[in-house]
């Protein structure tokens, strides 16, 4: 077991929800010297944590996560949490009748005693949800009352604020840029080189840094970053009044899903898919080409979607909501993914790096666990977690081949991965 005192010096390096979450439980187990970097201040206006919104919900196929959603859910009624939680409640439908992913999920559902109403026809979902009546196809589904959505940038920087009230420092810009580890000749981490000004000296590094990871470390034998797509649609206000009582909703055969209007009247819409990858080979990896988003720039900043996304991301708005389908996007975004093969998530210390934790994974599903999530990663941290905990989010021991990471956790639709042609990825 690791032991780690109190007053050692901790250096989280990425300001996402799992280096944020870490952060401020550590924090609150007492531990006194923490500092995070990152990029830029939370919300990190490119990270995948930020967005106008983020599903929470305690759907799972996998009672592991279902519990925990439930644990998280609850949290998100109370504190700094509370403020950027809606409940409004989770819509999942599917052209197939019995599908097995939905069946499951309504099993775990019921095993935790959670209640929860199934629709038969989309007549009779029609019916009930008013802004849902040009709805089209035959469905069936259910919907969850208790999930709904949250404000991810708000409650990003409610975090960040939590802790800087809390003493934890935060350095940003290219100060606070890591730009490579610094492993001493026992294989010891002491720190990290950061692209402006001296290193940053640390005996315990936890890195966070979400779909970069692969850019300062070779962890892509179990995780790889994967760009997905996300439409943006400003209503009118008439238009959103009209959709505001809707809940979050998904087609779970196209995994087309959409929230319910912003505050500010956007309408957004995703997919919950295998995304694309980029080849990266710039700077410093000893040849490695990764796919991840860039290091010294916005990669928010780029409106751009790739043809077969933005029409995939039309086409499910149609069926849903005919009548402001055809708008253009006010705005899209490729925000990234950091997958693994089971879509669990990592948080473990690497095997050969002493003092080297890695905190990362997300694997298009994390954002919910804010307020949880950094219990249960400070548990892996202290070498306290129970055995499940540790079994699930165990970093892999490196495989020798470099292999395809598909991931399998029932939960994704579409077409495959496919990598960004060379013109598509200039306009990142
Ligand atoms: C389109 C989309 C939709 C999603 N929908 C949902 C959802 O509905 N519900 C849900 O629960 N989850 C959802 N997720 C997943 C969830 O957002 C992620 O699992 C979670 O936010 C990942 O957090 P993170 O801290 O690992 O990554 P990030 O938030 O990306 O944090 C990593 C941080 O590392 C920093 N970093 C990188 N390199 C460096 C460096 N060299 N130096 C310093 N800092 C660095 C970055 O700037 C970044 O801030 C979605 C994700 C996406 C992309
Ligand atoms: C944190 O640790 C560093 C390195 O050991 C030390 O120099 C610094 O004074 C400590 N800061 C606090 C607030 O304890
Ligand atoms: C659901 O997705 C399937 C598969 O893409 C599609 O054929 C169907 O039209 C969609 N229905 C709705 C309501 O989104």
């Amino acid at each position: 077991m690791v032991k780690v005192s109190h007053d050692e010096k901790i250096l989280v390096v990425g300001a996402g929800a799992f280096g944020l979450s870490t952060a401020l439980a550590l924090r609150q187990r007492g531990f006194t010297n923490i500092t995070i970097i990152d990029r830029y201040y939370p919300p990190v206006r490119d990270g995948s944590s930020n967005d106008i919104s983020r599903m929470i919900r305690s759907d799972y196929n996998d009672p592991f996560y279902a519990r925990l959603a439930k644990e998280a859910i609850a949290l998100w009624k109370s504190d700094i949490y509370s403020p950027h939680f809606h409940q409004s409640g989770f819509l999942l439908t599917s052209e197939v009748a019995n599908d097995p992913h939905l069946e499951k999920t309504k099993d775990v559902l019921r095993s935790q005693s959670q209640t929860f109403r199934e629709f038969s026809s989309t007549e009779e979902i029609r019916r009930t949800i008013p802004g849902l009546k040009d709805l089209q196809d035959p469905l069936n589904g259910y919907f969850n009352p208790s999930s709904g959505w949250a404000d991810a940038a708000g409650a990003n920087k409610a975090v960040a604020d939590r802790l800087s009230d809390l003493g934890v420092s935060f350095i940003t810009g290219p100060r606070g840029t890591m730009h490579s580890l610094i492993i001493d000749s026992k294989s010891q981490v002491t720190g990290v080189n950061v692209v402006s000004g001296d290193p940053l000296r640390a005996s315990k590094v936890i890195l966070a840094t979400g779909a970069w990871t692969n850019r300062y470390l070779d962890l892509e034998y179990t995780i790889v970053g994967s760009a997905q797509p996300v439409g943006f649609i400003q209503l009118t206000p008439d238009e959103a009044q009209r959709l505001a009582d809707n809940p979050v909703a998904i087609n779970m055969t196209s995994a087309v899903f959409f929230f319910p209007p912003s505050p500010d009247n956007i309408l957004k819409v995703a997919y919950h898919g295998h995304g694309f990858e980029v080849e990266d080979s710039s700077d410093g990896k000893q040849g490695r080409t990764v796919s991840a988003p860039q290091r010294d720039s916005d990669n928010a900043a780029s409106s751009y979607l790739p043809d077969d996304a933005d029409k995939y991301l039309r086409a499910g708005l149609r069926k849903f909501v005919p009548s402001v389908a055809e708008r253009p996007w006010t705005r899209g975004r490729l925000c990234w993914y950091t997958e693994t093969p089971t879509g669990d998530f990592i948080a473990d210390y690497h095997q050969s790096v002493a003092g080297l934790f890695i905190a990362t994974g997300g694997s298009g599903h994390g954002f919910k666990f804010l307020p949880v999530l950094g219990q249960y990663i400070a548990d892996c941290f202290e070498g306290t977690a129970s055995a499940e905990v540790q079994r699930k989010w165990q970093l892999p021991s490196p495989t020798r081949t470099k292999q395809k990471i598909v991931v399998n956790d029932g939960s994704r639709r579409g077409p495959p991965r496919r990598m960004l042609d060379g013109l598509q990825q200039a306009k990142l």
